[in-house]
C-alpha cells in the first residue's frame, strides 16, 4: 500500500493542484494532500476555506482515494505522523527544480523520505496561486485556471464594495 502526501500552501487551489493530485492518486493507493496552516503574510483564503475548496474539488473529479489535512511544523513530522511513503510534487519548470530539490534532498535526510517530482501539464507550466490572486485581484477572468468554487470565491472576494459603503 503506496501511500503519498501531495504537500503545499493551497492559497487557492489552481487547476494545476488539481492536475498533480489527479495524477498522484493514479499512482499511489492513497493520497493525503497536506495543506500548510501557515500560508504566509499574503494568504487570502483562510484555513477552513482552503480546505472546503481541496473537499469539494477532491470530491467534484471523483478522486476515491484522497483525503484533505491540514498540517503545521515540518512536512517529514506530518509524514511521519500519517504514515506516509513519499511526497509528491509538481514542478512547472527548471526554476522550480532548483528549490524543489534542496528541499527534497533535506526532507529525505531529515527522515528518510523521497519526494517524487511529477512534470507540471503543459497547459498549466506558467499557472500559480499567486498570479491567479493578482490577476483576480485585478478584475481579470480566471475561470479557464481554477476551479468553479475557487473562481466563485475569488469574484466575492474582489466584488465591487457596495455603492453604500463607500459612503461611510
Ligand atoms: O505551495 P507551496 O507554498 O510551494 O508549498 C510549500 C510547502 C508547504 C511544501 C513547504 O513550505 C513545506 O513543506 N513547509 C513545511 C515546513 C518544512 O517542512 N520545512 C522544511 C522543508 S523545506
Amino acid at each position: 500500500m503506496k501511500h503519498a502526501v501531495c504537500p503545499g500552501s493551497f492559497d487557492p487551489t489552481t487547476n494545476g493542484h488539481v492536475d498533480i493530485i489527479g495524477r498522484a492518486a493514479r499512482m499511489a493507493d492513497a493520497v493525503t494532500v497536506a495543506v500548510l496552516v501557515n500560508a504566509g503574510k499574503d494568504a487570502l483564503f483562510d484555513m477552513d476555506e482552503r480546505l472546503e475548496i481541496l473537499r469539494e474539488v477532491v470530491g467534484d473529479a471523483g478522486f476515491g482515494n484522497v483525503t484533505i489535512a491540514s498540517f503545521s511544523g515540518l512536512l517529514v513530522d506530518f509524514c511521519r505522523e500519517v504514515d506516509a511513503d513519499v511526497i509528491v510534487k509538481g514542478i512547472r519548470a527548471v526554476s522550480d527544480f532548483d528549490y524543489e530539490l534542496k528541499m527534497s534532498q533535506l526532507n529525505r535526510s531529515l527522515s528518510g523520505i523521497d519526494t517524487v517530482f511529477v512534470p507540471t501539464s503543459t497547459e498549466y507550466s506558467f499557472l500559480s496561486s499567486s498570479l491567479v490572486k493578482q490577476v483576480a485581484r485585478l478584475g481579470g477572468d480566471v475561470s479557464a485556471l481554477v476551479p468553479p468554487g475557487v473562481t466563485r470565491r475569488l469574484a466575492t472576494r474582489f466584488a465591487d464594495p457596495p455603492a453604500d459603503a463607500a459612503l461611510g
